[in-house]
Order: structure tokens, then C-alpha cells, then sequence
């Protein structure tokens, strides 16, 4: 029986989805002492890793690749079968008209075929309310087996990409099952690498969790946005502002930006919105705060065409957020896309080395910057946090700084001679 087993880590966990969570979490597995079995149905995904290397970027990654030996696969059947732990991590997309939930579809028909009595079966990948019941334990029931017989727990993950690996083992967990078996396998199985708390509760309540979090987040960046829009016309340093109110004890504002990326936030908004929908019920806030995180590339881009003259740009960050390489649903992507038709655009990224959606992606901050027009900070990487502005300054035609992120000393840059605009 898995339970017993756990103690002496005499268990295989298979992953089923070797994106930016499924590898995250292999790895502080294997960490962990256990074999893990990765399967994903990308092809070139499981040939890196096969030869050692890691599709994704995150602190201490290819270190732990490099310290221990992970298996992976492109045979869905074969890994169910092989193992006594099956977590599921592939993607939940949003599309105009609703959640996609055909991956988790596919990935549960194939477990129902391969399931065997006392797997553990554990969803993490985002989803609606309602999906556990009504869609994964029902494809599950069609093996010809009931709960009781096998378990089954969503257990939704919370880490922030740039910190996955500590936030892992450390954040605390919400497990949502639907008995009392599955909870304490569950609940035994995490407490083997998690130091934070596990709530045990219900599939809806811990779907509902997840969506709840991130919506919560999307609103308070909203909020952000519009506090750092009525500054701007005050006058006023948004930043010094939502830094000063927060050392109220119960504020906690986030920082404004050029919009809202990533492939969570804005899409479990959306999840949650839907439910509203669903249910007969307006949410006019999250309904504002999509209009008002989604203007805000919009509103960057008029800051830009308002105040920089025609000729070589410079834009600072690509990814989504500060130290990841990631570029979906990224604001500087909608930015760029406004500006393209204006100025003649160098893009500079140290995460992402590819050209990305036809835009050159330059490592080179030299090359970018020199004799450029003005510098617009879209991601706050640490390297433009502490950028030699004195050096820079020699380099542009015109010294202009754009610092969507609020992360650019404004005094010392002014002593430099730029003139900055920010958020
Ligand atoms: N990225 C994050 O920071 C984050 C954080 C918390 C929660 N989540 C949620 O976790 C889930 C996964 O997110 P992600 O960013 O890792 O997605 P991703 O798109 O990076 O990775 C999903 C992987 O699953 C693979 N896959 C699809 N179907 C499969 C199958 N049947 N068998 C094996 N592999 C299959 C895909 O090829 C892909 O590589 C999503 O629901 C997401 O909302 C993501």
C-alpha cells in the first residue's frame, strides 16, 4: 500500500506533464528521494531532458538534473502503469469561450485505462469549480473502479515562477478530496517534501481556493494600475505612495505595471468570472479590473508615442516578469505590437535568447541602447534594477527612461541627465 511505503520513499511517482510545474516539481521530488517518472507528450521536451538538459529556467534546476537521474518518457500508458503516484500538470488553457480542459480530459482517459487498485491520483494543474467531481473522478469510475479503491486528490499548485523550487517544499498546500482515505494518503504523501501547512477539504472548496488567490491578485494590480494612473496626473510618485500605504498592517497593494502576463493570472480570472456567469451573478469587479489590466498596454504605448520621437527605441525586457523567461500573454509583447508601426524597435532580454513572434531578441545591452532615442522598461529584471545609468547615458542620442515597473532610482538617473517617466 502507498501509505506505507512513503517512509522509505519505496514509491514512483509518475508526472504526467513536464511543463514549467511538472518539472519543477520532478525535481524537488528527486530531491526528495523518490523515483519520478516525467512523461510529457512533446517529443523534443523528453529528448532534453533525456540528455541532461533542462527546457526550463528556474534557480537550481539543472543543478538538481545534473545530482539525480529522473526518467522520462513520452508513453502516457506505460507511466500510469509503472506507477503507484500519478500527478497530473499539463495545461488547463483559456480560449474566448471557455476553459480547455481537454489535456486533463485525455490525461485521465488514459489513467481510467491504466488504473490499478491503491494508485494515488493527484490533479494539479488549475480548474474550473466542479471539475473534479463532475469530469476527472467520473472518466476515473469508467475503469471499473471506485473510490475507495483508488484515491484521488487536487492538490492545485501556488508557486511563483523565479522562486518554484523553495516555494515547493515551502508554501503551504490545500487538498481537496472527496474521502477520507484519499485525504490521508494525500495528506501523508506531501508532508514527505512540503514544510508548509496542508489544509484537507473538499474538490470544490480547494478549486474554488486556487481561483480566488489568483483572481484576488489580478483585482489588487487593477486597483494598482488605476492608483498609479491618477498619480501620474497629480503628480504624484505612485511607487512612493503604494509603498508608504503598505506599511499600513493591513494594506497590501501590488505593483502596477504595463498589464497583467503570465499563463495564471489573467486566465483564472477568467475561470472564476465564467462561474459567476454561470451562476446568474454579475462580478462588475473582476469584470473591471480585465478592462482596466488589459488598457493598460494601450495606455504604455500613447505614454511612449507622446513622448519619445520617431527613430531607434529601446525596449528593456520581453518576459512577462522580472527573471523568468517566460513570454506568455506578456505585456511587452501588446506594447511592441502598438508601437511597431512608430519606432524602429530593439528588443533586449538575457532570459529569452530566441526571436520570439517575429521580434529580435538582443542579449547584447550595448548594441540595444546605443544611440537609441529612449529606454523602455517593460519587465523588472534585476540586471535593469541595477543598470549603470551613468554609462548607458553616453551611449543613447536621447535621454528618455520609460520605467513601466517603477524600478529605476529616479533621482540618480536624473543626475545622469535622463528624464523619467513611470507608472
Ligand atoms: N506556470 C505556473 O507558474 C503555474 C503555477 C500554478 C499553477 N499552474 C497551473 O498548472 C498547470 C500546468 O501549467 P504549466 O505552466 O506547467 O503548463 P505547460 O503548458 O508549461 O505544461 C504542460 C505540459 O503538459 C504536457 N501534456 C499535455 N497533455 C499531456 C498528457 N496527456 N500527458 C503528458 N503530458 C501532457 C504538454 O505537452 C506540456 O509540456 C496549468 O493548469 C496551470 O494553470 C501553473
Amino acid at each position: 500500500m502507498v501509505v506505507e511505503k512513503l517512509a522509505s520513499r519505496d514509491v514512483t511517482v509518475g508526472i504526467l506533464g513536464l511543463g514549467y510545474v511538472g518539472t519543477t516539481l520532478a525535481a524537488v521530488l528527486l530531491k526528495n528521494g523518490f523515483k519520478v517518472v516525467g512523461c510529457d507528450i512533446n517529443k523534443s521536451i523528453v529528448e532534453t531532458l533525456k540528455h541532461g538538459c533542462c527546457h526550463i529556467k528556474e534557480k537550481n534546476l539543472d543543478h538538481i538534473f545534473n545530482k539525480y537521474k529522473i526518467d522520462v518518457t513520452t508513453d502516457v500508458d506505460l507511466t500510469v502503469r509503472n506507477s503507484d503516484i500519478v500527478i497530473v500538470t499539463v495545461q488547463t488553457p483559456w480560449f474566448s469561450s471557455g476553459p480547455d480542459l481537454s489535456y486533463v480530459i485525455n490525461a485521465c482517459k488514459t489513467i481510467s485505462k491504466n488504473l490499478s487498485k491503491r494508485k494515488l491520483i493527484i490533479i494539479e494543474s488549475t480548474l474550473p469549480i466542479g471539475t473534479m467531481r463532475n469530469v476527472v473522478l467520473k472518466i476515473l469510475k469508467s475503469s471499473g473502479l471506485n473510490l475507495g479503491e483508488f484515491y484521488l486528490a487536487y492538490v492545485p499548485e501556488r508557486i511563483l515562477p523565479g522562486n518554484a523550487l523553495y516555494e515547493i517544499e515551502h508554501n503551504s498546500r490545500i487538498i481537496g478530496v472527496a474521502d477520507e482515505e484519499s485525504g490521508i494518503v494525500t495528506k501523508k504523501f506531501y508532508s514527505t517534501f512540503v514544510k508548509g501547512k496542508l489544509y484537507l477539504t473538499s474538490f470544490e472548496i480547494a478549486e474554488m481556493v486556487k481561483l480566488v488567490e489568483n483572481t484576488y491578485r489580478y483585482v489588487n494590480i487593477a486597483l494598482s494600475n488605476e492608483i498609479a494612473i491618477l498619480c501620474k496626473k497629480l503628480g504624484l510618485n505612485s511607487k512612493e505612495v503604494i509603498e508608504l500605504a503598505n506599511t499600513h498592517p493591513r494594506v497590501n497593494l501590488l505593483n502596477p505595471g504595463p498589464g497583467v502576463g503570465g499563463e495564471c493570472l489573467p486566465k483564472d480570472t477568467r475561470f472564476l468570472l465564467k462561474v459567476f456567469e454561470e451562476m446568474g451573478i454579475e462580478s462588475k469587479i473582476i469584470k473591471a479590473s480585465i478592462m482596466i489590466n488589459e488598457s493598460m498596454p494601450e495606455y504604455i504605448a500613447e505614454l511612449i508615442i507622446n513622448s519619445v520621437p520617431k527613430g531607434k527605441i529601446s525596449i528593456l525586457g520581453l518576459a512577462y516578469k522580472g527573471n523568468v523567461a517566460d513570454i506568455r500573454n506578456s505585456p511587452s509583447l501588446k506594447v511592441i505590437r502598438k508601437i511597431k508601426d512608430h519606432y524602429n524597435i530593439y528588443v533586449h532580454d538575457p532570459y529569452i535568447k530566441i526571436n520570439c513572434n517575429g521580434i529580435k531578441v538582443s542579449d547584447n545591452l550595448e548594441e540595444v541602447l546605443k544611440d537609441s532615442n529612449a529606454i523602455v522598461i517593460l519587465t523588472d529584471h534585476d540586471i535593469y534594477r541595477y543598470i549603470d545609468l551613468n554609462k548607458i547615458s553616453k551611449l543613447m542620442k536621447n535621454k528618455i527612461i520609460i520605467d513601466t515597473r517603477n524600478i529605476i532610482n529616479k533621482k540618480l538617473a536624473e543626475s545622469y541627465g535622463f528624464k523619467v517617466l513611470s507608472v
